[in-house]
Parts: structure tokens; sequence; C-alpha cells
């Protein structure tokens, strides 16, 4: 892990995402609900923490003021809107999340833990929704530019049947969510989405179905890289 090595080796090994300095410390964990992101995210988090490392831990749609009041409008499965409408949505909160928050914190050699990024558009509203792969990602280019790719991106990959049944004992109304509602076909073309991000992208693939010990264990691994 870049810190271990202090203020000038850790310099020397701090990766540039475009112009921005990153050091390394810019995570993101994906995968479809249940897939585990908030469990793992959590368990990174302290592991951080208790290794003395500031750490921003945030979760898209949401992280700021805008975010936070139009999370409950993208939740709300009453307000009728387009798959376009959706994607904006999101790519708005995400475009201020990385300017108002993921900039700031990683300029100052911080930690940022994301639940979620642009992946999950592609996923569910490009796979899922039928929205074009190139239109996604030309947007979010445009959106996030230098914050486009996470120096660590994590997939958390699990066969839909077996995320519906975590989901299940999870929540008390599955069908109250305005996604989890969407059923098993829709979660199949969101998994197919995340699959063909993993061939396209450098993003690490976890299998969802081990354990969460052996899990936490392979994304402390990829973070001491
Ligand atoms: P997500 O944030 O991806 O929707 P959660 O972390 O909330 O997923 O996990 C969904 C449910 O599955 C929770 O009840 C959690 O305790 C459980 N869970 C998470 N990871 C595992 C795992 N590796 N094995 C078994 N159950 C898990
Ligand atoms: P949330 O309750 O945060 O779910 P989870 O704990 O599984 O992350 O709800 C976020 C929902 O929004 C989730 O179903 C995935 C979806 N989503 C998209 O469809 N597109 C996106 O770009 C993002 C970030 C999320």
């Amino acid at each position: 892990m870049s810190y271990v090595y202090g203020g000038f080796l850790s310099f020397l090994i701090s990766s540039y995402n475009g112009d921005m300095l990153t050091n390394n410390k810019y995570v993101v964990i994906e995968g479809i609900d249940g897939a585990g992101k908030t469990t793992q995210k959590k368990l990174l988090v302290d592991y951080l923490q208790l290794n003395n490392q500031v750490v921003c831990d945030i979760k898209e749609p949401g992280g700021t003021r805008l975010g936070e009041e139009i999370r409950p409008i993208i939740k709300n499965s009453h307000i009728i809107r387009s798959a376009e409408t959706d994607f904006e949505l999101f790519n708005i909160c995400r475009r201020e999340l990385a300017q108002q928050v993921i900039r700031q914190e990683l300029s100052l050699g911080h930690w940022v833990v994301c639940d979620r990024n642009w992946f999950s558009s592609l996923a569910y509203q490009g796979f899922g929704q039928g929205l074009s792969v190139e239109s996604i990602v030309t947007q979010t280019k445009k959106s996030l530019t230098d914050l486009f790719l996470p120096d660590i991106s994590i997939i958390i990959d699990l066969p839909i049947d077996v995320a519906f049944n975590r989901l299940r004992k999870r929540h008390d109304d599955v069908s109250s969510d305005n996604f989890e509602s969407r059923g098993l076909d829709f979660y199949k073309k969101v998994r197919d989405g995340y699959l063909w991000l993993i061939k396209n992208y450098s993003i690490h693939k976890i299998d969802g179905q081990q354990s969460i010990e052996t899990i936490n264990q392979s994304i402390i691994e990829l973070v001491q890289d």
C-alpha cells in the first residue's frame, strides 16, 4: 500500500489519472444489488482507518447536497421518466460528487472509497434499460474527465438468484424498491453489463460467492499492491 513507503517514495509510486494526482487511493466497489458492496466497503474503510489513513467513504447516488436531494427522486418509481433521464440524473449526481468531493479528497492525499460509479450506469441504464454503451461512455468522459477510471476498480460478481435470495433476507418488502422490483431478466442483463466492463476495462473481478472474509482479504491485497 502506498502509504507504507512514506512521503517521498509514496510520491514516486503514485499514479496520474489524467492530470489528477490520485496516489493510487481512488477505489470503487461495484456489482449488482446484493453483491456485497456495502459489506466490503465497510470492512475496507475499517482496515484503512485502523492503519491511520484518512478515508472518504461515499456512495452513488449521493455524497453531495445535490446528490442527496436527487437520490429520493431517482429511487421513487412513481415518478415516471425515460432511461435517458435516469442516466442524466445519475450523471448529474456523479459529476458533482467528482467536482465537490472526490477531487478535493484525493488532492489532500486521502483515500476515496466509493460504492458504485459510472460502471453502474453502463450496467443498469445501458445493458439493463437499453441505452447505448457509446453514449454512456462519451457523456461520462465529458463529465468526469480525469476521474473517468478509478485507480482500483472492483466488481463483485454473483449469480442473480444468489443475490436475490440475499436481498429477500435483507429487506422486509423488496418490491417497494424501484430497482429491486424489476425482476430476474433485468438483473441478468445488468450482470452481462458488468461482465462486459470486466472484458473492456482494467477492473478486478471478485467471486461474490466466497466468504465475506475471503473477499475482504482479496480487496486488502489489491489496495496493498
Ligand atoms: P450490496 O451493498 O451490494 O447491495 P450488501 O453488502 O448489503 O450488498 O449485502 C447483501 C446481503 O448479503 C447482506 O445481508 C449481507 O450481510 C449479505 N452478504 C454480503 N456478502 C456476503 C457473502 N460473501 N456471503 C454471504 N452473504 C453475504
Ligand atoms: P441503493 O439503495 O444505493 O442500492 P445499493 O445499496 O445496491 O447500491 O440504490 C441504488 C440503485 O441505483 C441500485 O439499484 C443501482 C442503481 N443505479 C443505477 O441504475 N445507475 C447508476 O448509475 C447508479 C450509480 C445506481
